[in-house]
């Protein structure tokens, strides 16, 4: 199940600083879009706002065309995975995936089904009886996926879930989202600075710099056809070739940038 998600006109302000200008973002229903971008460009603010966890400034949050801005965080059908797994110490691992279930009420036998096939989804079935601190990081985080998983939300919000992780271990997992996006099947908004692991996950890239949307595209769109000078040099091993290209100057007089891949 997926749902399609809109942010339309969501900002964001502490006192005199924006953390996020008016922005206007569409994810498509089943969509694995990523908000890559620097250090400080606003992709965390703009995930809780969608989540609910951040109240916005300005602007509104839909899901599947319902206005979901004054909906709390846990009644919106999003799941979300951080970076720090934040597994509850004194659980076991099938307790740690059981707590969202039990805090919605499921019956022990639907409770037990969902573990069961979440735990089999990421392929921790065996870790099943395991503490937290008994666990690598890798596996730690698959049980976070798990937890999330297991109440099958129609949306998925990703906050650097392996920045924790070293690259190998980095690598892997992200071939492991890949595969549980396909067969979950919910819409993913996945935050990363790392163009790598962008252009490799995802359907669509929303490049975030200083606070604002710079391009949104598929990965070939922004790695062949980068529409800013910062888009440019942010993704790929780009070239900027500063020539006099008068007949093609863009109407503001901007100069037209040539990307050429590494
Ligand atoms: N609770 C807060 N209070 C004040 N400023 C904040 C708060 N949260 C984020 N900011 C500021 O908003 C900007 C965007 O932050 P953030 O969304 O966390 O960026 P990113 O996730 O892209 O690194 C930063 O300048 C940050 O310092
Ligand atoms: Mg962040």
């Amino acid at each position: 199940m997926s749902s399609k998600l809109e942010a339309i006109g969501i900002a964001k302000r502490y006192g005199d600083s924006v953390a996020l200008e008016p922005t206007d973002l569409a994810v498509q229903a089943g969509e694995f879009l990523t908000l890559l971008g620097p250090s400080g460009s606003g992709k965390t603010t703009l995930l809780q706002m969608i989540s609910g966890l951040v109240a916005p400034s300005a602007g509104r949050i839909e899901i599947d065309g319902r206005d979901v801005t004054h909906v709390e965080p846990g009644k919106r059908g999003i799941g979300m995975v951080f970076q720090s797994y934040a597994l509850f110490p004194h659980m076991s691992v099938w307790d740690n995936v059981a707590y969202g279930l039990r805090m919605r009420r499921k019956s022990r036998e639907e409770v037990r089904a969902a573990v069961d096939d979440a735990l089999a989804m990421v392929r921790m079935t065996e870790y099943a009886k395991r503490f937290p601190k008994e666990l690598s990081g890798g596996q730690q985080q698959r049980i976070a996926l798990a937890r999330c998983f297991a109440y099958r939300p129609s949306v998925i919000l990703l906050d650097e879930p392996l920045g924790a992780l070293d690259k190998k271990l980095r690598e892997h997992m992200q071939a492991e989202i890949r595969r549980l996006h396909k067969e979950l099947g919910a819409t993913f908004v996945y935050v990363t600075h790392d163009q790598d692991e962008a252009l490799t996950l995802s359907d669509r890239i929303c490049l975030m710099n200083q606070a604002r949307i710079e391009q949104v595209g598929t990965p070939a769109d922004l790695y062949d056809r980068p529409a800013t000078r910062f888009a440019a040099g942010f993704i790929g091993h780009s070239n900027l070739l500063e020539g006099e290209l008068d007949a093609t100057r863009g109407a503001s007089g901007e100069p037209i940038l040539l990307a050429a891949g590494g």
